[in-house]
C-alpha cells in the first residue's frame, strides 16, 4: 500500500497524508500509534480499488472465502471465532462521569479506572498489525443531520463492513475540515502479532472484550471483538448510545428504528418510524411486499435498523437513516420472508457465519425449506441435515449497500430526511400482547414504549427467549439513564406542533399449539395500512384499557385465508390475569428508574391500573 510506513514500535508522530489538515485527529491518531504500536498504518481513501485490495488479502491470509462468482460475485463468507458471535451486553460500558447519569439500563465504572484498565490492554496491542483510519459519516455526507465519525481498528474486516455500512474515506476528511468535529471511536480485535507469529482467520480476544462509551468525551473505546455491533463502531456505540446523548443535549432523537415508506393507491405517502428488539423483524418489515389482494399498496425503504429523527420547520419530526448498509440477520431470510433482501443478496455481500455449499454458495436455516444435503457449516465443519445442529449460526449476518435493495426509497439520500407520520413499537411476545393498539395520546404512547418487552434473541450472547423489559427497543442503546431518556420522549412530543400518532404491534402471539397466530411478513401490510388510515381519520377503532384496537371489521382481509373473526378476536383478546402481572412488571421496571422517572409516567400506569 502506497503510504508511508511506520518503522515497528516507533514511538514517534506517524506522517499522515498532506490532505488530512484536521489537526485534533492528526494528534488522537498520533496518540494511539504511540499507545498501540501498529507495524503500519493506513489512512482509507474508501475507493472500490481499496476494498477489493483488501478482501483479496483477506482472501490470501484465510480471513475470507471468496464465494463461488458465478453465484454469488464479489461476494465473501467470513466465519467468527466461536467465541465472538454477537454483542456481548454484559462486556458494554457506558462510563459517565457520575453513575447515576448512566443509569441502572447501563454497566458503570469510573471513566478514569476505566480509562487505566483500557490503557493497559491497548499499550502494544496492535503489534504486528496495521492501524486503519477509517473517516466516515452517518447520515448523507454534509447532512445537516449527519454527523461524523473516525474509527482506528486493526480488522482489514472491520473496514470493509465500514465501507458498506457508512460513507468513509477522503471525502469525508474534506467535509470535516481543520477545525471540524469528529467522534474518536478506538477498536482492537486485542490479539498482538509477535514477529513471524502467523495470524488465526479471526482474531479476536477470548479472555477480555470492553466495549466502552464515554458519554461526556463522546469517546468510544472496543477492545477483544471483531463481531458486528462490537466492532463496527458507527452502528450500535455511535448512532446509537453517544448520538442517544448528543441527542438529549442537542434536541433531537437516535433510535433502534426502521423507516418505512408507504404509498396508498391514492394520496399522499405516509413514512413510519418502527422499534423492535435486536431480531425481532426490522428488516423484514422495513422491505415488506405487500400481499397482491391490497393493490396499488406500495412499501419502500429508508433504514432497516437506526434513524436520527430531528424536528422540522414546520412542526413535524423528519427521519433520516444514518446509515448505508444492512447488516442483517440471515437466517430465516427466504424468497417468501423477504425476496427484496434475497434480491440485494446476490452479489457484492459479506455473509459472516453462514454455511457454505459444496459449489460455493452460501446457505442458512430457513433459506429454502429443504436443506442442501451436504454443507460446510459455520464453523468450516462438514455437516448433513442429520447432523443435529445448526449449519448457520443463528446470528449469522450479511453485509449490504442499500443500495442493492430494490425497495430503496428515492429519497433515502434526502439530506433533511423524511417526515414521520407514526411511530410503531414491538417486542416478540408469545402471549399477552395483541397484535395491534394505538396510543390515546403521545403521553400514553411514551408509556406504552416505555414498558414494552420482548424475549431475547440470539443477536445477543446469552440465553434466547426470556422475556424482558425493552424501553422503546433502546436496553442495549440508551447512552444514559432511561428516566431521563424518557422525560426526553415526553418533551419531543409536546414541543412539535405535528407530533407523530403512536401504535403497539405484536406480529408474534403464539396459539395453544405453539403456532403463530399472525402470518405476518408481507400480511404485516394489513396492519400498516390501518395504521395509514388512522393516521388520515379513516379507519374505525374500538376504545379498550389499553388504547384503541382495530375491530375485525376495522382491517382489510382481502385475499387472506384462515383469519376468522374468532381467530382474530382470540390474536386481539385481553387477558386482565396476564395484564395484571404486566402492571406489576411495569411498576418493577419503573422502581429502578424511581429517582428520574417522570411523574406523567408513574400516573398513567396507575390510570391503567384502574381501568383493567
Ligand atoms: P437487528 O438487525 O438485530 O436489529 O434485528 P432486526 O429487527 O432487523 O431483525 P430481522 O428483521 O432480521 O429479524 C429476523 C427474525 O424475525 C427472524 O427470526 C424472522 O423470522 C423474524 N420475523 C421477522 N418478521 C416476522 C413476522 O412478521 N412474523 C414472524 N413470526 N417472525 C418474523
Ligand atoms: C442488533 O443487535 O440490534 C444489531 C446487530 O443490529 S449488531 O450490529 O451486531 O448490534
Ligand atoms: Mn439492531
Amino acid at each position: 500500500m502506497n503510504q508511508p510506513a511506520l518503522a515497528a514500535h516507533v514511538a514517534q508522530a506517524p506522517e499522515h497524508p498532506a490532505y488530512v489538515t484536521n489537526a485534533k485527529l492528526r494528534r488522537w491518531v498520533a496518540e494511539v500509534v504511540r499507545l498501540t504500536k501498529p507495524d503500519r498504518i493506513y489512512w482509507c481513501d474508501g475507493s472500490k480499488p481499496e476494498y477489493d485490495r483488501l478482501c483479496n488479502e483477506m482472501v490470501a491470509s484465510g480471513m475470507l472465502i471468496r464465494l463461488n462468482p458465478e453465484k454469488r460475485p464479489n461476494s465473501f463468507l467470513a466465519r467468527s471465532d466461536p467465541d465472538d458471535v454477537a454483542r456481548m451486553e454484559e462486556r458494554t460500558f457506558v462510563c459517565s462521569r457520575d453513575k447515576e447519569d448512566a443509569g441502572p439500563n447501563n454497566n458503570w465504572e469510573p471513566p478514569l479506572e476505566m480509562k487505566a484498565t483500557l490503557n493497559k490492554l491497548f499499550d502494544g496491542c496492535m503489534r504486528g498489525r496495521t492501524l486503519y483510519v477509517i473517516p466516515y459519516s452517518m447520515g448523507p455526507l454534509g447532512s445537516h443531520i449527519a454527523h461524523i465519525g473516525v474509527e482506528l481498528t486493526d480488522s482489514p474486516y472491520v473496514v470493509v463492513s465500514m465501507r458498506v455500512m457508512t460513507r468513509i474515506g477522503r471525502k469525508v476528511l474534506e467535509v470535516l475540515g481543520p477545525n471540524g468535529y469528529f467522534v474518536p471511536c478506538l477498536h482492537s480485535v486485542g490479539m498482538p502479532l509477535a514477529p513471524g507469529q502467523k495470524d488465526v482467520p479471526w482474531p479476536s480476544n477470548r479472555q477480555h472484550k470492553y466495549i466502552v462509551h464515554f458519554p461526556e468525551d463522546k469517546s468510544i473505546w472496543s477492545f477483544g471483538s471483531g463481531y458486528g455491533g462490537n466492532a463496527l463502531l458507527g452502528k450500535k456505540c455511535f448512532a446509537l448510545r453517544i448520538a442517544s446523548v448528543m441527542a438529549r443535549e442537542q434536541g433531537w432523537l437516535a433510535e433502534h428504528m426502521l423507516i418505512l415508506g408507504i404509498q396508498p393507491p391514492k394520496g399522499r405517502k405516509h413514512y413510519i418510524a418502527a422499534a423492535f428488539p435486536s431480531a425481532c423483524g426490522k428488516t423484514n418489515l422495513a422491505m415488506l411486499i405487500p400481499p397482491k389482494a391490497l393493490k396499488g399498496w406500495k412499501v419502500t425503504t429508508i433504514g432497516e435498523d437506526i434513524a436520527w429523527i430531528k424536528p422540522g420547520k414546520d412542526g413535524r419530526l423528519y427521519a433520516i437513516n444514518p446509515e448505508a448498509g444492512a447488516f442483517g440477520v440471515a437466517p430465516g431470510t427466504s424468497d417468501q420472508t423477504n425476496r427484496n433482501c434475497m434480491a440485494a443478496l446476490k452479489r457484492d455481500t459479506i455473509f459472516t457465519n453462514v454455511a457454505l455449499t459444496p459449489d460455493g454458495d452460501v446457505w442458512w436455516e430457513g433459506m429454502t425449506r429443504k436443506p442442501p444435503k451436504k454443507l460446510i457449516d459455520w464453523q468450516g465443519r462438514p455437516w448433513t441435515p442429520d447432523s443435529g445442529r445448526k449449519a448457520a449460526h443463528p446470528n449469522a449476518r450479511f453485509t449490504v449497500h442499500l443500495s442493492q435493495i430494490p425497495s430503496l426509497d428515492p429519497e433515502w439520500e434526502n439530506p433533511d430526511g423524511v417526515p414521520i407520520s407514526a411511530f410503531l413499537f414491538g417486542g416478540r411476545r408469545s402471549t399477552t400482547v395483541p397484535l395491534a393498539t394505538e396510543a390515546f395520546n403521545w403521553t400514553h404512547g411514551v408509556y406504552l414504549a416505555a414498558t414494552m418487552a420482548s424475549e431475547t434473541t440470539a443477536a445477543i450472547v446469552g440465553k434466547v427467549g426470556v422475556v424482558r423489559r425493552d424501553p422503546f427497543a433502546m436496553l442495549p442503546f440508551c447512552g444514559y439513564h432511561f428516566g431521563d431518556y424518557f422525560k426526553h420522549w415526553l418533551n419531543a412530543g409536546r414541543g412539535i406542533q405535528h407530533p407523530p400518532r403512536i401504535f403497539g404491534v405484536n406480529w408474534f402471539r403464539l396459539d395453544k399449539n405453539g403456532k403463530f397466530m399472525w402470518p405476518g411478513f408481507g400480511e404485516n401490510m394489513r396492519v400498516l395500512k390501518w395504521i395509514v388510515e388512522r393516521c388520515e381519520g379513516k379507519a374505525g377503532a374500538g376504545q379498550t384499557p389499553l388504547g384503541w384496537m382495530p375491530r375485525f371489521e376495522d382491517l382489510d382481509w382481502k385475499g387472506l385465508k384462515g383469519m376468522t373473526r374468532e381467530r382474530f378476536e382470540e390474536l386481539m383478546s385481553i387477558d386482565t390475569g396476564l395484564w395484571a402481572n404486566e402492571l406489576k412488571e411495569h411498576s418493577e421496571l419503573f422502581d429502578k428508574l424511581k429517582s428520574r422517572l417522570p411523574r406523567e409516567l408513574a400516573l398513567q400506569r396507575e390510570m391503567f391500573e384502574l381501568s383493567l
